[in-house]
């Protein structure tokens, strides 16, 4: 039976570093506020030349890299993002072009902080019908550009990057085991941004009503532990795996303290929980292939390993992977 395999990682973060520090000088904060409530030191703020799908583009050419393919082998291209440089084109299409992948078709994903996890489900359901198809899987945003900066609730919490899988089929007994994804559009105003994006800066006015994310921040705590917890134990349940059998989780990097709820859900020793959220914040659809990348290349994911993939996002959206490495 032949499974989707992830045979390439790349990942792209900006330049410019913003620390909380800096944001002191921004917003009324502490360090010490955001580093207890949030566990994030640091995260990455774009700067000209890097677009969503620039930043996207370059985690791509590393993941091909990695893969030992050329853009002209790839069959599909799916980016999971809430912050595309433009409504029309995708940022699929923009990294088609910029890639030079001319026999791939493109399409962007919204599902929010989701979005990679519901690519990778694509790429997977495509890979069933054809194995032999190439297929890169990316999660990229700018959330900076459609951030508040005036207000702390949530300026403190996200950053910019970019993450990329190449996916194909394979007949060995590895791949994507089990993967569930869920909605509930009923909670759509806990977290939204109204919006559309534009990389024209005359477009973007950050003090316009719904240009902005915004975001019921307890309430968005308390269902995202919740979700994924349950996810996770869906896709367990449906292959027979007890948790402790499972490597490495890298969920969605949103919060340390969300991350330590759900150890304590799973009952999983926080060492078995990816956290880079100190370094990059909340990187919505790019947080899970940005850590999957750096765990790779870390030497963390070794063939055969179990790995669980979470996710939770504004729609509300979310899910939960199975792999053998
Ligand atoms: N600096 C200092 N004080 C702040 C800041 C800040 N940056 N932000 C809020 N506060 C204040 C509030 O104004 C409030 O003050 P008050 O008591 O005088 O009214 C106080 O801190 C407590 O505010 P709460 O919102 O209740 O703080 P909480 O402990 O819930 O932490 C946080 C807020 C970090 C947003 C938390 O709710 C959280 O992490 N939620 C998850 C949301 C999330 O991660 N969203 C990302 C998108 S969704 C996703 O990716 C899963």
């Amino acid at each position: 039976m032949s499974r989707s395999i992830i045979i390439g990682t790349g990942s792209a973060l900006p330049e410019r570093v913003l620390t909380n520090f800096d944001l002191e000088k921004m917003v009324d904060t502490s360090d010490e506020w955001i580093t207890t409530r949030t566990g994030i030191k640091t995260r990455r703020i774009a700067g000209p030349g890097e677009n969503t799908s620039n930043l996207a583009s370059l985690a791509a050419r590393k993941a091909l890299a990695m893969a030992g393919l050329t853009p002209a082998d790839l069959d599909l291209i799916i980016v999971g993002t809430i912050t595309p440089d433009m409504t029309m084109p995708s940022c699929a299409c923009l990294v088609q072009k910029e890639l030079g992948a001319a026999k791939a078709f493109a399409f962007d994903l919204n599902a929010a902080c989701s979005g990679f996890l519901f690519g990778l489900d694509v790429a997977d359901k495509y890979l069933c019908a054809n194995p032999a198809m190439k297929i890169l899987v990316i999660g990229a945003e700018t959330l900076s550009s459609r951030v508040d900066w005036q207000d702390r609730n949530t300026c403190v919490l996200f950053g910019d990057g970019a993450g990329a899988c190449v996916v194909t089929g394979s007949d060995a007994d590895r791949g994507v085991l089990a993967s569930r994804l869920f909605a509930d559009g009923s909670l759509w105003e806990l977290l939204h941004l109204e919006a559309a994006p534009s990389q024209n800066p005359e477009l973007r006015r950050p003090g316009q009503e719904g240009a902005a994310i915004r975001m019921a921040g307890r309430e968005v705590f308390k269902n995202a532990v919740r979700a994924m917890a349950d996810a996770i134990q869906q896709v367990l349940t449906q292959e027979g795996v007890a948790v402790d059998r499972v490597r490495l989780v890298i969920p969605h990097q949103a919060n340390i303290r969300i991350l330590k709820s759900l150890a304590d859900h799973l009952s999983l020793p926080l060492e078995k929980i990816y956290v880079n959220v100190d370094k990059y914040g909340n990187t919505s659809a790019a947080t899970i292939p940005i850590a999957i990348d750096e765990a790779n290349r870390a030497g963390r994911l070794r063939e055969g390993d179990l790995l669980l993939l979470c996710s939770f996002g504004g729609g509300f959206t979310w899910g939960a992977t199975l792999i053998r490495w």
